[in-house]
């Protein structure tokens, strides 16, 4: 049994390496590096970095092509891409991985995060750790985290309590947590590619939706929703994914490289995201085109209140591990 198992380990090495090999013979490696968001934001400001620095150190052996805004896969037919070869590199949001792991709907659950500093630290220890890898059976590995932002609630409507919200349809990632989040509000969750969101909620076939803010005014969706609730109610962050096959037949030496750039690239993304959300926010209050309705402690406690039995519902699919690291990395004492 043993020896037949190195006798596969060793078939697969020579085809990895004869693959890397060839691919360096007839010129440099290709990332086709896709996602959906415009260039001025956290994510799109990531790939391009990362384009760069690879392009300063790997010359000759690795080229990185970015597409950005749906350019090339959207976020409904990317995953698929990543498995059959035609993109190298992604860095879809959280909630997109649904059909190949259950554990990442913990980033989907409203109010579990505190804020970007309690995901970070949920990230940085042993559980967030051990997500990244949680689907390469799937054919998908995860390189890194990158955070976005805490989302928004926008509508054509003012969002004051939870009540305001019923009745509304509201734009979702494809996310059965984000689903279930709106159904207990008695509104109705709608899932739509982010490359429409804009016009849904232009032609009224959505009238809200939830957004970091960087995602709000890159895509102008500030323009088509008179108001903008700061409720942070929830988490927008990435995982950096490529395929195992692909990532693994790179050389080795070239891919310690890579590694070392994506955690320089990791490390400047999720310092600079939260400066990058607040400014863009700033940018929406200014250019008034949005009332932006702060929340005061009572009113956050009744969506807190609202949306947290959400919780319950997934907890058996996520997992009592994963649901318990996550729970303890808030700082502040709740009342
Ligand atoms: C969305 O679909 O709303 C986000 O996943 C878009 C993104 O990549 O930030």
């Amino acid at each position: 049994m043993l020896k037949k198992l190195f006798a596969v380990a060793a078939c697969a090495m020579t085809i990895t390496s004869t693959s890397a090999f060839s691919a360096q013979q007839n010129g440099p490696i290709v990332i086709k590096f896709a996602h959906v968001v415009a260039d001025d934001t956290p994510k799109g400001q990531g790939a391009l970095l990362f384009k760069k620095l690879v392009e300063e150190r790997l010359e000759g052996k690795v080229a990185v092509e970015v597409y950005a805004n749906s350019s090339l896969v959207g976020d409904a037919d990317e995953m698929q891409a990543l498995k059959d070869g035609k993109v190298q590199m992604l860095a879809p949001s959280l909630a997109k991985f649904g059909a190949y792991t259950k554990q990442l709907q913990i980033y989907d659950l409203p109010f579990l995060f505190d804020d970007l500093d309690a995901v970070n630290r949920f990230q940085k220890r042993a559980k967030g750790r051990q997500l990244l890898r949680s689907m390469e059976d799937k054919g998908i590995i995860g390189l890194a985290y990158w955070h976005n932002g805490m989302k928004q609630l926008s509508a054509n409507k003012a969002l004051h309590m939870p009540a305001d919200a019923a009745g509304l349809k509201f734009r979702i990632q494809p996310s059965d947590v984000l689903s279930a989040q709106f159904n207990q509000l008695s509104a109705s969750p709608e899932i739509m590619p982010f490359s429409e969101v804009f016009k849904g909620l232009q032609t009224g076939a959505v009238q809200g939706a939830e957004n970091p803010w960087s995602n709000i005014y890159s895509k102008k969706l500030n323009t088509v929703q008179p108001y903008i609730t700061e409720t942070n109610h929830g988490v927008l962050d990435y995982m950096l994914v490529s395929n195992p096959t692909f990532w693994y037949g790179i050389p080795h030496a070239t891919r310690v490289v890579l590694e070392g750039i994506i955690d320089e690239v990791t490390y400047s993304v999720n310092r600079h995201a939260e400066e990058a959300n607040l400014a863009d926010r700033n940018r929406i209050e200014s250019s008034g085109s949005s009332q932006i309705i702060v929340l005061d402690d009572q009113q956050r406690q009744a969506w807190r209140e609202a949306m947290k039995p959400v919780w319950a519902q997934f907890e058996q699919e996520i997992g009592a591990d994963v649901m318990k690291a996550a729970q303890i990395v808030n700082r502040k004492s709740r009342k």
